[in-house]
């Protein structure tokens, strides 16, 4: 689990004033595998490298801030869970992270794609990939984008309203084919992960409520309309969750909503979709599960559930994203300033300005996130100094990294690396302050190749056309 505590002002060295899942290092330098993809190593010199490409090479090459995703890592990633879940579906959730190449990777792996607006499905398309084996996701598509979806012939359509429901039916008649849907359920379970990043509890606005009744309501719509296809019922009960008796209870109730279903119908949904959210490694407070762990788990629940139920097991499909996109990227910044705070009882600060922010990454500011750093560009013998990476906004929530022990002699000019950057980051990134969006770029056996070019002022003043 990931601990959000912030020490209180009660405490008098800088040590306690960290978390208590940080703890002060006994080297500084050294990395923490898990937090890392795994091309990532340091030098004898304290530099860090990506699949062979040290850091600094990368930052004179294509400048900071960057993303630099580990090709072969994001693969792995990938194939672990497409090799783990034999015999399911494997849906890459491209709100983590999209562009051409990594929707041409995960597909050469094996995996389909989950998009949730014209926008994803867009780049998918572009992508050359096979759309059969794309998702279409969203609480509110726009009639066009169910459209698109339907005229290039995505693979199944969730739905997440009987508004919805209706639009898609008449859409799938005027064009005259007929989607497979599954309806988004949900499934009244209390995740524990942040509000914003939990999505079955029942007051939010994602899918149709079990207990309330609609989600049954909804499977008999769906099931009686001419024009769809029922594939079955989607259950996704949010984000960065470590706790398997949270899918367990999901798994449960889904499928009991199922059983009810057949018992109603004599009909039987072929599919069950478990959603996304398994969690990864941001700080050394976090241990995720595998894929091989998390597929067995799930298994034993599901078989658990349908012999209980007395049902066939269905197809079953799982829409993983953070956990493949997640760690096999770091966030590449250069330090602009640095500024020691005095706090109350005598104990300080350091806060670490570095050329980005949350332009760049919102997650710490919009859901109290946390994520490690490294000083990347040298190896310092300075002892450990309670740090706060902050970016270069207008806003005083503006923190990258909010507790981490870095060098006390970090200074101007050095390099920071945060890792586990590759989701929620770039897809999530804005222009605030007209800071251009960073560019994402990939390192294979020692080649750096550009996947999104950096943004220029002039890409951002060509949109201004008052
Ligand atoms: C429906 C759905 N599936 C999958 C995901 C992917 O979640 P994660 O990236 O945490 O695996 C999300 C994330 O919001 C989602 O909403």
């Amino acid at each position: 689990m990931t601990h959000t505590h912030v020490a209180g002002s009660i405490h008098a060295d800088a040590t306690a004033r960290a978390p208590g899942w940080l703890s002060r290092p006994g080297d500084v330098n050294a990395l923490l595998p898990r937090l890392w993809s795994a091309g990532v190593d340091k030098d004898e010199h304290g530099v860090l490298r990506v699949a062979g490409i040290s850091v600094t090479e990368l930052a004179d090459q294509v400048g900071t801030p960057a993303y630099v995703v580990d090709e072969a890592d994001l693969r792995a990633r990938a194939r672990a869970f497409a090799d783990a879940f034999t015999g399911w579906h494997v849906y890459y959730a491209a709100k983590s992270f999209l562009c051409t190449a990594v929707a041409r990777w995960v597909a050469e792996e094996g995996l389909g794609i989950d998009v949730c607006t014209g926008g994803e499905l867009a780049v998918v398309q572009r992508a050359g990939v096979d759309l059969g084996q794309v998702g279409l996701h969203g609480n509110n598509k726009s009639v066009e984008e169910l459209r698109l979806g339907l005229t290039a012939g995505v693979g199944r359509i969730i739905v997440d309203s009987f508004a919805e429901i209706a639009r898609l039916g008449s859409l799938a008649e005027e064009l005259g084919v007929r989607p497979r849907v599954l309806v988004r359920a949900t499934t009244g379970v209390e995740a524990h992960t942040h509000e914003y990043i939990a999505t079955a509890h029942e007051d939010q606005k994602f899918g149709f409520s079990i207990a309330g009744g609609s989600a049954a309501e909804a499977l008999l719509a769906c099931h009686a309309h001419p024009w769809l296809e029922l594939a079955g019922i989607h259950s996704h009960i949010g984000s960065q969750i470590f706790d398997a008796e949270a899918f367990e209870v999901a798994a449960r109730r889904t499928l009991r909503l199922h059983a009810e279903f057949v018992a109603e119908t004599g009909v039987v949904p072929d599919e069950l979709d478990l959603g996304g959210g398994f969690g990864i490694a941001y700080t050394s407070a976090d241990s995720p599960a595998t894929p091989a762990e998390l597929a067995r788990a799930l298994r034993e629940i599901i078989d658990h559930e349908c012999a209980a139920l007395d049902l066939a097991v269905p197809q079953l499909s799982i829409e993983p994203g953070r956990a493949i996109s997640g760690p096999s990227a770091l966030a590449l910044y250069r330090v602009g300033t640095v500024k020691p705070v005095e706090l109350d009882g005598g104990a300080s600060r350091l806060y670490v300005a570095v050329d980005g922010g949350m332009s760049d990454n919102i997650r710490t500011a919009l859901y109290a996130a946390e994520y490690s750093a490294t000083l990347a560009s040298r190896r310092s013998s300075a002892p450990p100094a309670l740090a706060r990476v902050v970016g270069k906004h207008c806003e005083g929530g503006d923190i990258l990294v909010r507790d981490e022990f870095l060098p006390a002699d970090i200074a101007p000019g050095d390099l920071i690396a945060v890792p586990a950057s590759g989701a929620y980051s770039r897809s999530m990134a804005s222009n605030y302050n007209h800071v251009p969006r960073p560019p994402v770029v990939s390192v294979r056996e020692g080649q750096i190749s550009t996947l999104i070019r950096r943004e220029t002022i002039d890409d951002i003043l060509a949109l201004d056309v008052g």
